[in-house]
């Protein structure tokens, strides 16, 4: 009962008997009378190793609030039962599977300080893997190919800027991706490919826009965080905005309220950042006349009029160009040159601009 998902069956599982402490076993014990699974707790003890006085048939195994620096599970062979492990709030640097652990379901690893997460083995039933609030910068293609009984996987709160497209590969029982509060710039289109999640959080991180397919189709999300990304506003954006037009009913936001977390329905909760004039607006209410593919083909091989039609940026002098129409965001980098410059078409891809570059409304330079 470790994975935070059911705080309910959580309270229910804690009625137990009372606390029993034996000989040479540092750790209180009791049944976890819910599971009729013994449930030992050494939480809090400033212990820098696993103990090797535990029941046998520890099944439950509390280890959070500790100071241990590096685990492998050769630690807990000599518990042949163990289903759950909670090793939250160590200092945890490394930690080593292999020697397996074969009936371990929850695995608890948050608030530690794991900067890689090395290929998981030996951890067949594992359905639950919290691993929020590390130092993760990155993932390893198939990094989850071993443990493929996954239902959930909490990455929430490390370093990740991107992710290889196979990163989540072999997950298919996977129902909850947590990827939020990390620096993701972009995702791989097929991220997704072959998953069936009900929920996937990608709130939170660095996000200008998602590529066209990124959700699979004909498979419904109930659950998805969007909010607190840059989405950036122009043509690229089509596809997502598009997506949450279909799919409004699964766009959720997450807020902390004094009377708990509350949990919304808010297809406006995804607002747009860039360019300027569309800041602060929901991406839902963002109109742009794009052509049908409105991808990044686009942004790179021109212009495009209020009607849709593209037109070559080059062969059009910005000057005559009506005051009042907007220019194009996906011209917008060239910002970066000196205004009198004519716009090459090339430069205009919207994806390679930093974040932070200011996208002015108007920008027709008067030559
Ligand atoms: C665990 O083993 C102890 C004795 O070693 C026994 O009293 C207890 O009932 C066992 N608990 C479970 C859940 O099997
Ligand atoms: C485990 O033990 C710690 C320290 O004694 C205590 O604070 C904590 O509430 C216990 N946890 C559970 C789930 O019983
Ligand atoms: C996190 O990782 C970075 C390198 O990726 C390192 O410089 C930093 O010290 C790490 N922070 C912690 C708290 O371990």
């Amino acid at each position: 009962m470790l994975c935070p998902t059911s705080p309910h069956l959580a309270l229910l599982a804690l009625l137990s008997v009372a606390d029993a402490v034996g000989p040479g076993e540092p750790c209180p014990s009791e049944m976890n009378t819910f599971k009729h699974r013994l449930r030992v707790n050494c939480s809090g003890q400033g212990l820098s190793v696993v103990p090797l006085a535990l029941p046998t048939n520890t099944s439950i195994l509390l280890l959070s609030s500790n100071r241990l620096a590096s685990v492998s599970t050769a630690a807990f062979q000599h518990l042949p039962e163990l289903a759950e492990l909670d090793l939250s709030g160590n200092a945890l640097g490394v930690l080593h599977t292999g020697p397996p652990l074969p009936l371990l379901q929850e695995l608890v690893l948050s608030h530690n300080a794991l900067g890689v997460l090395p290929t998981l083995q030996g951890l067949p039933a594992l359905t639950c893997l919290v691993l929020a609030h590390n130092n993760i910068s990155g993932l390893l293609p198939g990094a989850f190919r071993d443990v493929g009984q996954l239902t959930e996987l909490n990455l929430r709160g490390n370093q990740l800027r991107t992710l290889p497209e196979e990163a989540f590969e072999g997950l298919a029982m996977l129902k909850d991706l947590d990827l939020s509060d990390n620096a993701l710039e972009e995702l791989p289109r097929r991220l997704l490919a072959g998953l069936k999640l009900d929920k996937l959080s990608l709130s939170g991180n660095q996000l200008r826009t998602l590529p066209s397919g990124f959700f699979p189709e004909g498979h419904i999300l109930a659950y998805v965080y969007l909010a607190g990304n840059p989405w950036r506003c122009d043509c690229g954006l089509a596809y997502l905005r598009g997506w949450i037009e279909d799919n409004d009913f699964s766009i959720y936001i997450q807020e902390q309220r004094p009377d708990g977390l509350l949990t919304e329905n808010d297809p406006h909760s995804p607002v747009c950042d860039e360019p300027l004039r569309h800041h602060g607006s929901p991406v839902l209410e963002f109109q742009q006349a794009c052509s049908k593919a409105g991808d990044t083909d686009l942004d790179i091989d021109g212009t495009m009029t209020e009607e849709g039609t593209p037109v070559p940026s080059a062969t059009v002098p910005s000057t005559t160009l009506p005051p009042t129409n907007p220019v194009p965001p996906t011209i917008a980098s060239s910002t970066t040159l000196p205004p009198t410059n004519p716009v090459p078409p090339t430069i205009a891809s919207s994806t390679t601009l930093p974040a932070t570059t200011p996208v002015p409304p108007t920008i027709a330079p008067s030559t």
